[in-house]
């Protein structure tokens, strides 16, 4: 079901060193390719990188788990893909929402498949955009890191407002996530706004 497939996703940082099938990762494009567009425009490219160099190079690009430093992936524990998410100015000249929803198709699909993945804001996109030799006309909005996963990260309860994401003492990530009667209200907020 797709809701137990939604509960068991979680950002991989950390991939075994095996290569991922290029089928795999057309598929994943094409879970993208088929989703949902504002007013069917389709702005987005993609590019998929797998060359062993390039891996490299991408990776020197990207900041992983900002709110913990020692869990950064290792040289052993790279991602083994990227899809970079662009914006084909010459569609449209603001991105919207499509990107967000094609990097959750991505990460659904690879996830469907056994990968593991990450998306990525925090991107050094002027570095990027150079080392992937892209025309002015495409933006990069987000990149997806892929690959087979080499941890296992667990979904907890916020504690004290606190959504940051940690390590226990077996170095095992939980992803605090907000309970449903916290986020959920049912035909609207009461007058006093609670
Ligand atoms: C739009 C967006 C940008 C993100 N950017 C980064 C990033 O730059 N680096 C990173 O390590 N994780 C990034 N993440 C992953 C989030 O940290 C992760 O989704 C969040 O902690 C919840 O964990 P979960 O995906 O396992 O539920 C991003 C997620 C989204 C949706």
């Amino acid at each position: 079901m797709i809701y137990e497939k939604i509960k068991s996703r979680r950002t991989i940082r950390k991939y075994v060193q095996k290569d991922v099938p290029k089928e795999m990762l057309l598929r994943c494009v094409d879970a993208a390719r088929l989703s949902p567009s504002a007013a069917n425009r389709q702005p987005l490219k993609y590019v998929v990188v797998n060359d062993e160099e390039l891996l490299e190079k991408v990776f020197s690009t990207l900041s992983w788990a900002g709110y913990l430093p020692d869990h950064q992936p290792s040289e052993k524990e790279m991602p083994r893909a990227y899809i970079v998410i662009l914006l084909d100015k010459n569609i449209l000249q603001k991105p919207g929402h499509d990107a967000g929803i094609a990097a959750m198709s991505i990460s659904m699909v690879a996830h469907d498949q056994g990968l593991g993945s990450c998306i990525l804001g925090a991107v050094d996109r002027e570095r990027l955009k150079k080392i992937l030799n892209l025309p002015d006309s495409l933006d990069i909005i987000l990149v997806v890191a892929l690959g087979y996963p080499a941890e296992n990260p667990v979904a907890d309860k916020v504690r004290d407002l606190d959504t940051k994401y940690w390590l226990d003492e077996n170095a095992v990530l939980h992803v605090p996530k907000r309970e449903l009667e916290d986020i959920v209200k049912w035909n609207g907020y009461q007058k006093d706004h609670t």
